[in-house]
């Protein structure tokens, strides 16, 4: 049977490599495919080549695995494993070259449903700024192969909590109302725009929470896990698992300030 720490490195190095590609693809010019849920929710060429690479790259390392892509959808498993990839997460600031996009890959036991799953390892690869965050359940989290750790103590007055928002313009209009609410009773807010790496600068404090609403599992199965490693708490409605509907990050005492508020308003939102 392949170890944890072992299905991590597979995950570190496919993600390293579909990394330097979308890179390379980024300084030779970005092109958009097309538009998805609405006109802002664009898709690249980059991020249909990269997921391909992604998805070749696992199914050579690991052919009786299952696939769970942004791009091009599932593939079942025959091992109980499935990889759940994001091949450009922050597909936006790849667009425009802000250099806060990665990829993401996970590696999750289970039905690859947030609800259910069991996350195994997991790696996020920022190739402008040359980071590659890792982690495998039980193992910690690493940097660049340096262990990191949460902020811990850090009071919801003085927390700096980051976001995102959907594309849809009336669910971000909702979401900007909860940020709103929260806005005066924190230091500061960060819209990052790459869910992944906002989870992974919860596990290396830049960050000292993060929530979101909206989230695909794609967009949090690598970094969750990464946090968790980190010390922080990770959930969704009611303390369950994360999922669509919300997910807070936050070393627990700071969690038990955010979660509630969060909880609040978007378990009323349906
Ligand atoms: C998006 C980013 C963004 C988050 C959105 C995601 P994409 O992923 O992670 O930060 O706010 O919810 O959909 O579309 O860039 O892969
Ligand atoms: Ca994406």
């Amino acid at each position: 049977m392949t170890s944890n720490a072992e299905l991590r490195e597979i995950a570190a190095t496919v993600a390293r490599r579909a990394a330097a590609f979308a890179l390379q693809r980024r300084q030779d010019g970005v092109e958009i495919a097309a538009s998805k849920s609405s006109l802002s929710d664009i898709v690249t060429r980059a991020d249909r080549e990269t997921e391909q690479l992604v998805r070749d790259a696992l199914s050579a390392a690991r052919p009786r695995d299952g696939f769970l892509g942004e791009e091009s959808g599932a593939g079942g498993s025959e091992s109980g494993l499935t990889w759940v990839v994001d091949p450009i997460d922050g597909t936006v600031n790849y667009f425009y070259g802000i250099p806060a996009w990665a990829v993401s890959i996970a590696v999750v036991e289970g039905d690859p449903d947030p609800a259910t799953w069991r996350t195994l390892a997991g790696a996020v690869v920022n190739p402008v700024l040359k980071e590659t965050f890792t982690a495998s359940a039980g193992d910690g989290a690493h940097l660049n192969g340096t262990p990191i750790r949460v902020n811990t103590g850090v009071d919801l007055e003085l927390a700096l909590v980051g976001t995102g928002f959907g594309y849809d313009a009336e669910v971000r209009r909702r979401q900007a109302r909860f940020v709103g609410e929260l806005i005066g009773d924190v230091r500061d807010i960060r819209r990052i725009g790459a869910a992944s790496l906002d989870l992974c600068s919860v596990a290396a404090g830049r960050l000292d929470a993060y929530f979101e609403r909206g989230l695909n599992p794609w967009d949090h199965a690598a970094g969750a896990l990464i946090a968790q490693e980190a010390g922080s708490r990770v959930a969704g409605i009611a303390g369950g698992p994360a999922d669509n509907r919300l997910l807070v990050a936050a070393a627990p005492g700071l969690f038990d300030q955010l979660h509630p508020r969060a909880d609040a308003f978007f378990s009323a939102w349906d």
